[in-house]
This record gives structure tokens, sequence and C-alpha cells, in this order.
């Protein structure tokens, strides 16, 4: 029998680390977790390192109170402890689940260190996605998408030959407000915001969800993963979230994946590739009647899509903008320190006043992404 991947998880006590645990719960002979991360929950993390024994746990800064991690664990801290944990050489198997841009260094970290990358973190493509990718050939690592539609996509593209595939269309479920009248967004409440009609996720996703920003970075992010065009990445509209991606090759057939609206089918396949085993969670039942049906996504209403969808055309560092300012936007949104519509406002006024340049190094990058974080931060103290 083969001895079990070991692996480490970033951001393992957020949603989509608390979804990895379960399908190490389930598969305890074919994984097994060597380091955690968190930036502040440290009871959670020293709960699951009890659990699963862990022997490296990391946090942004030292815990204040006294905190029980078992005899021998090992801490790590702040952004060195993070690209420590992410480039551990125990580690075949690295799981990005850190939300926002800063997931970009503890990636080039694990891409670096040649892992086998398991991406739940779109943010870091979206920034970063030129020298990610790059790094990913030069040192040898692989990057394997766990974001449903991402992958979705990898799964129908196996066995087909790199030349064969013509386009991708990610599907959307549209949200809480897909069916609302555009005239109503302005009385939008974040309580209503944060209630996704079929995803439980973390604050962050859930609100880029409600104003589709979430499906303009996967374009972005799409673009980066598969190395095709802006004008090969589609999206649809398919509110009940089974169909999680579209490919179509060049022949005219289309190949779709199919699976329940939960990110375990996703993330234990890209956990065990090329192995699949039983999953966590029950499969589609096709004995009841399933919605099957797509429609275009209506920009008027989601202008945040047609902002990510403009910058992944102009290229450089327009979607770093989008991706940055969007992250502050919803930050305030979720302090209640600004309304629904004025997100897309900064996101807006943003990419209208930054010039766009071609992506230079990741300090510039970073220094960038800074600068476009005070100039939202600015755009809210007007608004506010
Ligand atoms: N949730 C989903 O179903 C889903 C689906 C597809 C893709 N994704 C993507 O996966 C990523 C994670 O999403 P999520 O919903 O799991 O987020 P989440 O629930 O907010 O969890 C984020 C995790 O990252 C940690 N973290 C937050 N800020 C950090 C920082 N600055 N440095 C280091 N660690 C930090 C958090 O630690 P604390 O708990 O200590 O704050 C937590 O462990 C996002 O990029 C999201 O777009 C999520």
């Amino acid at each position: 029998m083969s001895q079990p991947k070991k692996f480490v998880l970033l951001g393992a006590t957020g949603s989509i680390g608390e979804n990895t645990l379960r399908v190490l719960r389930k598969h305890p002979d074919k994984l097994k977790l060597i380091g955690i991360s968190a930036k502040k929950q440290v009871n959670k993390l020293a709960e699951i390192a009890h659990e699963f024994s862990v022997p490296f746990v990391c946090l942004e800064s030292p815990p204040s109170s006294e905190i029980s991690f078992a005899k021998g664990t090992e801490l790590l801290v702040g952004q060195e402890g993070i690209e420590a944990l992410a480039s551990l050489s125990e580690a075949e198997v690295v799981v990005v689940a850190v939300v926002g841009a800063a997931g970009l260094l503890p990636t080039l970290a694990a891409v670096k260190a040649g892992k086998k990358i398991v991406l739940a973190n779109k943010e870091a493509l979206v920034v970063g996605g030129e020298l990610v990718t790059e790094a990913a050939t030069r040192y040898g690592a692989t990057i394997i998408p766990a974001d449903s539609e991402h992958n979705a996509v990898f799964q129908c593209i196996q066995g087909q030959s790199g030349n064969s595939l013509d386009s991708i269309v990610l599907t959307a479920s549209g949200g809480p407000f897909r069916d609302l009248p555009i005239e109503d967004f302005k009385k939008v409440t974040l309580e209503q915001a944060l209630n996704h009609p079929n995803w439980s996720m973390g604050k962050k996703i859930t609100i880029d969800s409600a104003t589709m920003a979430n499906k303009g970075l996967e374009l972005i992010e799409a673009r980066w993963l598969f190395d095709l065009p802006p004008e090969k990445l589609e999206v649809a509209i398919h509110p009940p979230s089974l169909v999680h991606a579209i490919v179509r090759f060049v022949d005219g057939c289309c190949l779709a994946q199919l699976s329940p609206p939960s990110m375990t089918f996703a993330l234990q396949n890209a956990l065990l590739y090329p192995q699949r085993a039983p999953g966590v969670e029950p499969s589609l039942d096709f004995s009841q009647p399933l919605d099957l049906s797509f429609s275009p996504p209506c920009y008027e209403k989601f202008p945040c899509l047609r902002f990510a969808k403009d910058a992944l055309e102009q290229g450089g560092t327009a979607p770093l903008v989008f991706n940055a300012a969007n992250e502050i936007a919803v930050e305030a949104f979720l302090r209640n320190r600004i309304g629904f519509l004025q997100i897309s406002d900064i996101i807006g006024h943003s990419l209208n006043t930054s010039s766009n340049k071609p992506t230079g190094s990741i300090a510039e990058l970073l220094d960038l992404d800074g600068q476009v974080r005070q100039l939202a931060t600015s755009r809210i103290e007007q608004l506010a």
C-alpha cells in the first residue's frame, strides 16, 4: 500500500480549510496533514493541530495568550513563517486556502519549492498570474485548481491533446440578487448579500458572489491556469450550481463536469489526483428532476463583472488594480462603512485613476497593490 500524501494546509481555519479537513477525515489512509496556518483564530488552529497531530503550525503573529499546542509542535510566525510552511521539505502537496492577495507570496514560495499546489485562492493568480505560472514552469511545480469551476475544467481536459481546447464556459449561480430588479440594488443590505442561495463560504467570497466580482476573478484565474485569451473565456448563469464549467473543443463538442454545490468534490479531486475514491458527500440524484438551464449574465446589474472582464482584456496590472480595490471595498462593506453599490464605484474609480502598466517584479506588484489600496481607502473616506 502506498504512503499517505503529506500536505500542508494554508488557511486551515477558513471555509476551504474546513472542507479540506472533511476530505482528510474521509481518507486518513491517503492523506497526512503536516502543517497548518491561520491568521488570527488561534484556538481553532490549536484544535486542528490536536485532532490531526500536526507538527508545524503558523500564525500571523505570536499568540498573546498561553495556547496549548501538543508537545513537539513547532510554531512558525508571520510572513517568513507561512512561506517556510509553504516550502516545507517534507510536504508533497501545499493547499493554498488563504483569502485575498495575501495568498500570492505563499503560493510563490510553494512554486519555487517545486510543490504540487492545490490552489483554492484565486487572488494569487489574479494579481501575479504571469509570475506564478512562469515560476511554476521554471521550478517544476504543478498547480491543480481547487476552485470548483477551474477544477471542473481540469477534470474535463484530462486526456485531451493541448491544441484541442477551444474555449471555456464558467458557470455562475448569479448569487442572491440574480433576479432582483436593477432599481432595488440600492436597498441591498449586508445580511442579504451574505445569504448565498447555494454555497456556504467565507464572508469575502460570499460578497464577491453577490456582486459577481467572484466570477470576474475566476475569468482572470482561468486565463492563467489554462492559457486562453480573454475572448475564449465565457460566463453562463446556471442557478442551481450543478454544472461547474463547460469545456468546448475545436470540433464543437462540449464536456461538462457536474457535482452537488459543495467544495468537498473539487478539493478531494485536486488532493487525490490522479486517484479517485469515494466522496465525502452523496453524488447527484438523477431520479429527481434537475435544472440544467443556462443564460447569459446581466452586466448592467453586475458592473463588477464588467470591470473584471475589461481588466482581463487590458491585461498588465489592471487585474491587480481590480482585485486590490475590490478587497478594500468588500472589507468596508462588511464593516457597514459603504453600501452595496459603492463596491463597484470604488473599483471603477480605482481602475480609472490607475494607469495600466506591464506586470513587473514581485516587489513592483506589491508596491502597486499597496498604492491601490490607499487610493480605494481615500475613495471610501470621500463616500462615507
Ligand atoms: N469558500 C469557498 O467555498 C471557496 C470556493 C472557491 C474558492 N475559494 C477561494 O479560497 C480562498 C479562501 O476562501 P474561504 O472562503 O475559505 O476564506 P475564509 O473562510 O475567510 O478563510 C480564510 C483563511 O485564510 C486565513 N487568512 C485570512 N487572511 C490571511 C492573511 N492575510 N494571511 C494569512 N492567512 C490569512 C484565515 O485565518 P483566520 O481564520 O485566522 O482569519 C482563514 O484560515 C479565497 O481565495 C476564495 O476566493 C473559496
